[in-house]
């Protein structure tokens, strides 16, 4: 499948390689400039035993690419997962603003129908949030679905998580 990551912090770029290493072909796309541009070299941004190895790998194979532009991301992506930060707020919530932003983005970049994949962290009700601030923005007539995946990797064993989780 074609399938777009937004976020590449350390949940995003473990499911962007790992979606990669099983022969999907995969897009992620950050605003963090200076990230992108390392990535791009083959030099990951987290310590994760195996993680470049598998990225440099899938690379290589044209099935990983990274990008700063949601145009080029999202370009028919048929799944886009959703891994962008919750940092907590001052009450102890989760911050989902950058969740609403890129939801934002998708709605304004898509032309074909999606299913949206929430993999980052958020209180119960966000996706029904994030399913209108998506019908809100579309630009075009296309059907959005919005499904949950949460994360469980541990950082430090994130690559054996993704392949041998020890739950679904
Ligand atoms: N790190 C973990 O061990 C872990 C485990 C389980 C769940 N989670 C959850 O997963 C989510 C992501 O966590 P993380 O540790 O990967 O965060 P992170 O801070 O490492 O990475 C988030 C990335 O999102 C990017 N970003 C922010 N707004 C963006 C936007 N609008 N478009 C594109 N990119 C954008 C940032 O530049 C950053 O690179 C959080 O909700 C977190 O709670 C994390």
């Amino acid at each position: 499948m074609k399938i777009a990551v937004i976020g590449t912090g350390y949940v995003g770029l473990v499911t962007g390689v790992s979606l990669a290493e099983i022969g999907h072909h995969v897009r992620c796309v950050d605003v963090d400039v200076r990230k992108i541009e390392q990535l791009r070299t083959g030099k990951v941004t987290i310590w994760e035993p195996g993680l470049e190895e598998l990225m440099v790998k899938n690379m290589a194979k044209g099935r990983l690419y990274f990008t700063t532009d949601y145009e080029v991301a999202l370009e028919q992506a048929q799944v886009i997962y959703i891994a962008v930060g919750t940092p907590e707020s001052e009450d102890g919530s989760a911050n989902t603003q950058f969740v609403e932003q890129a939801a934002k983005q998708i709605a304004t970049t898509i032309r074909d129908d999606v299913v949206v994949v929430m993999k980052s962290t958020v209180p119960v009700g966000t996706n029904d949030r994030i399913y209108q601030v998506l019908q809100e923005h579309l630009k075009h007539n296309v059907r959005v679905d919005v499904v949950s995946n949460p994360e469980f990797l541990r950082e430090g064993s994130a690559i054996e998580d993704a392949f041998r989780g020890d739950r679904m």
